[in-house]
């Protein structure tokens, strides 16, 4: 966790001039935001306000390349140069938009995350992965490039919805199934109790150990997407029909197609690789119990295995390649997955 005392000691490093933010606009609006009730926030408040800001509105719909372009707009019209900073402030869409406009902006210039989600905190700002979605496919567009720091600032989470808590939490289960039953056990514990925050650290130590030693996924990150070959498919088909009238951004949160995914890897690792059926038990009950049943209908089976042909994690095309379990903490890349496979996978994942 970091205090304000850090995100001075990196503005120090720049020319004051060349410093630029942009924030989540639901943030610039949020009344605790302007009221400057937390003392941490209020004095990232009074560090950030000096810089020109712009406010883009944290919509999937709206993480497209016209939303890049206004970025690059915004920096090129305040005369940023290669030495400039950008800071982003938001959860995963700002941080994705904010860090993949400086990644390529005049060949990159330094960005700092401050992600204010508990999706953001635990994953998203983490690991220098940025981009946006192009022709309907998440994330397709995107580079990698690491952040200067990445700043977490916890009061953030108070006005955070549940829906929103419950969206981070995913990938931080995703994080427990990744390190040892322990880590698993105590973090589907602590999401009992609604305590969502302790999860970040572990889930930050999971991604950071893992990116550390395979930056540009040529292999050991390829583990991290755990869950995301299904869940892409069903967030993009959520993008798509718009399909997610009762969620609030009217699409299916991330972190809920993330989980929806884990279960489905998780039948698939049971019937592929033998992972014990109690993890598929524990995941869909999870899945019932937090996250409610998926909003989709069985004619639905088709386009999501037509949407994971085109996962970019695929290497060849006409296949699926998912990341499997064999245990916790023992993740297994690579693995062809046929259509039928899939479709029993997703039977299961309707029947709950
Ligand atoms: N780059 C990566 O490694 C990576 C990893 C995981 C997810 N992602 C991406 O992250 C995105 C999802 O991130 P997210 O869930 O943070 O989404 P988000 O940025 O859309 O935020 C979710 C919602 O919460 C609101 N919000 C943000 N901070 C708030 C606060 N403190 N209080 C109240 N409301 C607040 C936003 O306005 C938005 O409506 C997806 O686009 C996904 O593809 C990227």
């Amino acid at each position: 966790m970091n205090n304000c005392s850090d995100l001075s000691l990196i503005v120090s490093q720049y020319d004051p001039r060349q410093v630029f933010v942009v924030i989540d606009s639901a943030l610039e609006l949020c009344p605790d935001y302007k009221n400057q009730n937390y003392s941490d926030i209020s004095e990232l408040v009074n560090i950030t306000s000096g810089f020109p800001t712009l406010c883009l509105q944290a919509k999937e719909m709206n993480k497209t390349l016209k939303t890049v372009e206004q970025i690059w707009n915004f920096l090129f019209d305040n005369h940023a140069t290669r030495k400039a900073l950008l800071i982003n402030i938001g959860g995963g869409i700002i941080c994705d938009l904010g860090g993949f406009a400086a990644a390529t902006y005049k060949r990159g210039i330094d960005y700092v995350n401050i992600p204010t989600t508990l999706l953001s905190m635990s994953d998203a700002a983490w690991g220098g992965k940025t981009g946006f979605n192009y022709r309907g496919m998440k994330n397709v567009i995107g580079i990698i490039r690491q952040p200067k720091a990445t700043l977490i600032f916890p009061s953030w989470l108070d006005t955070l919805s549940e829906q929103e808590k419950l969206s981070g939490y995913a990938e931080i289960i995703k994080c427990g199934l990744l390190k040892d039953s322990t880590t698993f056990h105590t973090i589907l514990r602590a999401l009992e109790d609604r305590d969502y925050e302790n999860g970040i650290a572990v889930a930050v130590e999971v991604k950071q150990s893992v990116v550390r030693e395979d930056p540009n996924e040529q292999s050991l990150r390829k583990v991290l997407n755990l869950g995301h070959s299904v869940g892409h498919a069903i967030e993009e088909l959520g993008i798509r029909n718009a399909s997610g009238a009762k969620y609030t951004q009217g699409v299916i949160p991330h972190g809920y197609a993330v989980l929806y995914g884990l279960v489905a890897m998780a039948y698939l690792s049971h019937i592929l690789l033998g992972l014990d059926r109690r993890i598929v038990t524990t995941l869909s009950h999870i899945m019932v119990e937090y996250y409610g049943r998926m909003p989709f209908q069985c004619k639905d089976y088709k386009e999501i295995i037509n949407l994971m042909y085109c996962d970019k994690k695929n290497e060849h095309e006409g296949e699926i390649r998912m990341v499997l379990l064999r245990h916790i903490g023992e993740p297994v890349t690579d693995q062809i997955v046929h259509e039928e496979e899939l479709m029993e996978s997703l039977e299961y994942l309707f029947s709950l």
